[in-house]
């Protein structure tokens, strides 16, 4: 049992020096907001307004602190273990090997199927761009299959879906519906990464100055035309007018859109080995990335709900375009400049998650959990070179047979949980000597703070949804049930965490990291969570077919060195 919990001891100089050390203080800034702002803000905005309406912004609060507090424990493991891996090398050192291994395999979740989410949001953008400037791809060339079907079947009032299932050609008894954008896109950023970090950073820089451009310009020319009124949108009868129109339940619907817009501020953390000086850098990066995005979100969501009704973004998946439109503020030239760029914005994205799955498998190959294939570095390009094509092809071949919806919310609830991880793992960490110029995370005594805390949150609860207490043998809505279930399996760990602090004096920072990663969890449905658990148990079985007899500790226990 205790080899399965075995620890890796990481000192300064473990596994680093086969990489170029290239990237400063605001490379990492760049890659962080390249990583960051993409499809979340550019596609899956337009799906979180329509549900939540103009109080979508409260959750983009809540996802932000979130985030912010799981940045901080990110930023600490990176100050203490600067080499590549993110969460799966700091769960490595804090819980052990397998909850290593299954952040390691949580991480695919959010990496590889990520980028399938953000390829297929880049393929619509450039498909509705081609439109634009007058040609015509197929329809079944443009989408995919799943996606066409399901709505052919579910009597969509998406025409470009219906029409790709109605016009496509059967070869047998099949019909050849696939994405070709996305699978192009994909092979020529699986060739980017693998020609080196430099070009990949001047390639990055250079668009996120453009990315950042035109979302300035978008709340530049959009907030003159702003109107309060469309902040507080009457109802459909004219009695009562809310900034939630959908109540919290509606906005809390959206926490996988949301959430996705955050992802990608850990992804930085895969290039400590790349960094000048990691222990400085790479916090600072994350911290100001994650900041400056956050305050972006919210001004461009206030934009946007202030300029157009929330309920015309009802399956709108280029909102920024959209606003522009004839039937809103009609302004073609700007609709023409945002989508363009949306292009390139959503490539940003693509570039960095592709360049950070590569390394975390390079992690866990010298540490033995993968075949060595996959710590193979290119001798000229210094790319790891065998893991960037599997990472190609892992992103590649379900873009044929998977579809958008279901891809966003595997990758939010794979990554929740990989941050749920390591603000825990954080709480594990020994105290650390201070050493100048490096980051440290400040220990507040969550002995009192965080129990006192809890209360408090438990009695706001009580006053602003006094429902949920008293109504609770009426439910009849499942989808209601399953949200009561999961708030009452929160408020339970909430009170387990709390007498853990009060006993054992936890940290503050990562307590509240980890709740309110909890919390966003309580969104997930239990389609969600079944999926995930699969995926999971797939994992466990390979991890016992492959890493735990090849795990490099395996094989130095024998010797007992490496091991605690
Ligand atoms: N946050 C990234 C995006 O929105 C994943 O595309």
């Amino acid at each position: 049992m205790n080899s399965l919990f075995r620890r890796k001891h990481y000192t300064e100089n473990t596994d680093s020096g086969q990489l170029n050390r290239v990237l400063g203080t605001w490379d990492i800034v760049f890659f962080g907001i390249a990583a960051i702002i993409g499809a979340g803000s550019f596609s899956s905005l337009g799906e979180a307004i329509f549900r939540g309406g103009p109080g979508v912004i409260v959750l983009y609060l809540i996802c932000g602190f979130a985030c912010a507090f799981t940045a901080l424990c990110y930023a600490e493991f990176a100050s203490r273990i600067p080499t590549a891996g993110s969460a799966y090398t700091y769960a490595y050192a804090s819980f052990g090997e397998l909850i290593a291994w299954i952040i390691g395999w949580a991480l695919i979740m959010e990496y590889s199927f990520g980028n399938i989410y953000v390829a297929f949001s880049w393929s619509d953008y450039f498909t509705s761009f081609m439109e634009r400037i007058g040609i015509h791809i197929p329809d079944y060339l443009t989408c995919s299959y799943t996606e066409a079907k399901k709505a052919f079947f579910n009597h969509s009032n998406n025409t470009e879906l219906i029409n790709a299932w109605q016009s496509a050609p059967v070869i047998g008894n099949l019909k050849i519906i696939v994405d070709i954008p996305a699978l192009v896109i994909n092979g020529l950023i699986t060739w980017l990464c693998y020609q080196g970090i430099k070009e990949s950073k001047n390639f990055n820089n250079f668009f996120v100055l453009l990315k950042l451009f035109v979302i300035l310009l978008v709340i530049a020319v959009a907030v003159g035309y702003v109107n309060t009124g469309n902040w507080f949108p009457v109802n459909a009868e004219g009695t009562s007018s809310s900034f939630m129109p959908n109540g919290f339940a509606g906005v809390m619907s959206a926490v996988s859109g949301v959430f996705f817009a955050y992802i990608g501020f850990d992804a930085i953390s895969v290039l400590s080995e790349e960094t000048k000086n990691p222990q400085k850098d790479l916090p600072k990066g994350m911290l100001i990335s994650l900041g400056l995005c956050t305050v972006i979100y919210i001004i461009l969501t206030l934009t946007l709900t202030g300029v157009v009704d929330y309920r015309k973004f009802d399956g709108i998946g280029d909102p920024l375009a959209f606003i522009f439109q004839k039937s809103n503020l009609n302004l073609p030239w700007m609709e023409f400049i945002v989508s363009l760029i949306a292009i390139v914005a959503i490539t940003t994205v693509l570039l960095v998650f592709q360049m950070g799955q590569p390394r975390i498998w390079m992690a866990m190959s010298r540490d033995g959990l993968l075949p060595k294939k996959f710590q193979q570095v290119h001798s000229k390009n210094k790319v790891p070179s065998f893991a960037t094509v599997v990472t190609g092809i892992v992103v590649g071949v379900p873009i044929l047979f998977t579809d958008k919806t279901f891809i966003l919310d595997f990758t939010s609830i794979g990554t929740i949980f990989a941050f749920v991880l390591v603000c825990g793992g954080v709480l594990m960490l020994p105290p650390k000597e201070k050493i100048k110029g490096r980051f440290h995370l400040p220990y507040i005594n969550g002995k009192l703070f965080f129990p006192l805390l809890f209360v408090v949150g438990l009695i706001v609860f009580y006053v602003l949804q006094p429902d949920f207490f008293h109504n609770l043998p009426d439910i009849k809505d499942p989808k209601e049930g399953e949200f009561r279930l999961a708030i009452i399996i929160y408020l339970i760990a909430n009170l387990v965490l709390s007498l853990l602090a009060f006993i054992k004096n936890l940290s503050l920072i990562p307590l509240i990291g980890l709740s309110s990663c909890l919390y966003l969890l309580t969104g997930m449905s239990h389609e969600n969570w079944f999926w995930f658990g699969l995926w999971f148990a797939i994992g466990l079985v390979i991890y016992f077919i492959y890493g735990y007899r090849n795990s490099k500790l395996n094989i130095s226990s024998h010797g007992s060195a490496g091991t605690h």
